[in-house]
């Protein structure tokens, strides 16, 4: 078989807008970075499965990014973790819901491809930890943890948790969103990875999206990431009904045109990031940004100051 030239695109989260230009650079940076060193993995004949575990690992370790290391904390002051992998050559989708004390998430969902039982929730997820005896890892930032005193001050008034800086003095220290990853690798096979502290202030045993294939999917088609509302995401079923409409014949920049078309009439709040089995790299927000990058084989991009005038975008 022909090699194929790789393609990668990861993004840490969609939102509100995002203020101070420290954090603009800040967030490029790190996004660039993990890019780089990803992108070349690939390019030393990675998978595209192996590819998308080390990027959200990077992600997952940065601070500045919801989830792993930087987690919002929910409702009752605890970090619960979701993570999704999905490999589009076999098809096969495995996650963790809920799992706390453990510092990859998406290290549990690479563990669980290859099992009989491929998703796990809270209680299935601590076992799991505990018969693969990964050590036991503390997500919490001081920063986070501020942030949740702060709004136990204010009773609890806001919904959720920002979901990228936009605070002045924390703007070199964006931080806020989910993680993802979609692949291409020179093999032509697809992976999608995504994985989430969830939005923050949540009640006790809510489900997000992103160990959904809402909120992650692929198949030897296309392979997609999601961030933003989960709720939204659920309700749209964006991820699955974006792949799906390639497989039925949409090209990508069509099957992601139209179903942010219909997220945006909907009112959702979030964003999509995506490839395919042809090399395009496309993406789509409702939200006013999305922090995301790629490597199109020529050179790292990104959205960050992509307009607000378009629904999507490729390259
Ligand atoms: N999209 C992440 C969440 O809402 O949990």
């Amino acid at each position: 078989m022909s090699q194929i030239q790789p393609k990668l695109i990861i993004h840490g989260g969609a939102g509100s807008s995002l203020k101070g230009k420290g954090g603009l650079v800040a967030v490029r940076q790190s996004l660039h970075g993990i890019v780089e060193e990803v992108y070349q993995m690939l390019l030393n004949g990675a998978s595209a499965t192996e590819a998308v575990i080390k990027g959200c690992q990077l992600l997952e370790n940065e601070p500045r990014f919801n989830a792993g290391t930087g987690s919002v904390l929910q409702s009752d002051g605890q970090i619960r973790m979701s993570a999704s992998l999905m490999d589009g050559t076999s098809q096969r989708f495995s996650g963790v819901i809920n799992v706390s004390r453990v510092q990859n998430p998406i290290n549990l969902a690479e563990y669980l491809q290859q099992q009989e039982d491929r998703v796990l929730s809270d209680y299935g997820s601590a076992e799991l930890l505990r018969e693969l005896k990964l050590p036991i890892y503390d997500p919490l930032t001081d920063l986070r943890l501020h942030e949740w005193i702060d709004e136990r001050k204010d009773n609890f008034s806001r919904k959720m948790a920002g979901v990228v800086s936009e605070d002045e003095m924390l703007s070199s220290e964006a931080r806020r969103g989910t993680i993802g990853v979609v692949a291409l690798d020179n093999q032509g096979c697809i992976a999608a990875g995504t994985s989430t502290g969830g939005k923050g202030l949540e009640k006790i045993g809510r489900v997000s999206d992103s160990a959904m294939p809402a909120g992650n999917y692929a198949t030897k088609n296309a392979g997609v990431s999601c961030t933003g509302i989960g709720e939204d995401i659920i309700d749209e079923c964006l991820a699955a009904k974006i792949v799906i409409r390639v497989g039925d014949g949409f090209s990508l920049r069509e099957a992601i045109a139209k179903s942010m078309q219909e997220a945006y009439d909907n009112k959702r709040d979030l964003g999509a990031i995506s490839l395919d089995a042809n090399g395009t790299i496309a993406w789509g927000k409702t939200s006013e940004i999305l922090l995301a990058a790629y490597h199109n084989g020529r050179e790292i991009g990104d959205t960050l100051e992509w307009s607000n005038e378009e629904l999507s975008g490729s390259c």
